[in-house]
């Protein structure tokens, strides 16, 4: 854990059920009179973006819509939605939607005031001036992207993941609104839910932990672990609620400490196969977990008591030995693929993954130190061949 860190939040977070409507009069507050909405076409036709519309309208700001954004979002397409915004001259950038719509509205508020292509802000502390005003509205549980300083794309060419990585980038106003959580379809609810988990879950074991992020990365813990079976199977309303806060809260946890193994994996794994990325987290989550705890058996035994499991009268290499079966069996439940079942993953590409692995900025956060040899076997247990 460091001992030295430095917290500063500047984006506002309006949580609510009904948030969604105040969307028009805070992108008034903002100055914006031309915004450009940032989704995809799963959503661009629903109720969700109906009231976000209505309310800009209200507020009296003209809307241009950019519902083309797609999963794992490449450089090529945020260029493209650059352009279009540029073009049609817009003052401000409202995302609606997972964190490929909120990644990609990041890189259009930036490209919007700064010159240049994608390319260009794609290296850490890049972004020369302050991107466009942004809000970021979520539609999933899962990202945490509305609260982060990284936009995560794929370059296209080289079939990898970069960042835009900066502290102007982060959104200037989260709309949390638990009630359009309801919406979502379960496999998304699971893989997403299952993302938000692991951001928790590395943001307090990875080396950059502080206390103030230890404090928000456990109680997100709790609250995904309490609510996610029934978020996923009745979506209730309190079900949502601790849902979109343990995302909120996780997603601030990772932003000021960092992920891990888990997303080095999972994002060399996307980059390569267009794996949904919460896919991905859920099936790497319990190996890496594994593999780190003897590192840091404190740290890892305290994620299990958050998760749920009970301590009495059991070793702390125990109790954290059940965390990682609570993980394979929510997963099961949830019916999230394992690695061979999602059907594509060839064993043949497993040293090429572990070699985009290394490349990870989050390599070094891993408390167990983690080389390519390792992910090579991580990946096979994964694939139920170690
Ligand atoms: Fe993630």
């Amino acid at each position: 854990m460091r001992n030295e860190f430095v917290f500063c939040l500047p984006t506002r977070i309006e949580f609510g059920n009904g948030s969604i409507d105040q969307t028009g009069s805070i992108a008034k507050e903002l100055g914006a009179k031309k915004v450009i909405v940032i989704t995809d076409k799963g959503l661009s036709r629903t109720e969700i973006l109906e009231r976000l519309r209505h309310s800009l309208s209200e507020a009296k700001i003209e809307v241009v819509l950019y519902d083309d954004v797609r999963a794992n979002p490449r450089d090529t397409e945020a260029q493209r939605a650059a352009d279009f915004a540029r073009s049609e001259q817009v003052d401000a950038v409202i995302a609606c939607g997972g964190g490929s719509s909120m990644d990609l509205a990041k890189a259009v508020a930036a490209l919007l005031t700064n010159e240049g292509e994608i390319r260009s802000i794609m290296k850490p502390n890049e972004v020369p001036n302050k991107p466009a005003p942004l809000i970021c509205v979520p539609t999933t549980a899962g990202t945490g992207s509305e609260v982060t300083s990284f936009a995560v794309l794929t370059i296209e060419e080289e079939s990898r993941k970069s960042s835009i990585f900066d502290d102007k980038i982060r959104p200037d106003v989260a709309i949390e609104d638990p009630s359009v959580l309801q919406h979502l379809p379960p496999p998304v609810a699971a893989s997403t839910g299952m993302d938000a988990l692991t951001h928790a879950i590395e943001a307090y074991t990875c080396k950059l932990a502080t206390p103030l992020t230890d404090g928000l990365a456990l109680q997100a813990i709790r609250y995904i672990a309490e609510s996610l079976p029934e978020f996923i199977h009745v979506r209730s309303e309190e079900s949502c609620r601790k849902m979109m806060a343990g995302s909120l809260m996780a997603g601030i946890a990772f932003g000021f400490s960092d992920i891990a193994g888990v997303h080095c994996m999972a994002e060399a794994l996307g980059g390569m196969y267009d794996t949904p990325h919460g896919v991905a987290n859920a099936i790497f989550l319990p190996i890496v977990f594994e593999y780190n705890m003897e590192t840091d058996l404190k740290r890892h035994r305290d994620v299990a008591v958050a998760l749920g499991i009970s301590p009495v009268g059991k070793r702390d290499e125990e109790i954290a030995a059940e965390a990682v079966i609570w993980m394979r069996s929510i997963s099961r439940e949830m019916k999230i693929p394992t690695l061979q079942e999602l059907g594509y993953v060839s064993v043949q590409k497993f040293d090429e993954l572990a070699e985009l692995c290394m490349k990870n900025v989050s390599l070094s956060s891993n408390c167990r130190e983690l080389g390519k040899t390792d992910f090579i076997d991580l990946y096979k247990r994964a694939y139920n061949l170690g």
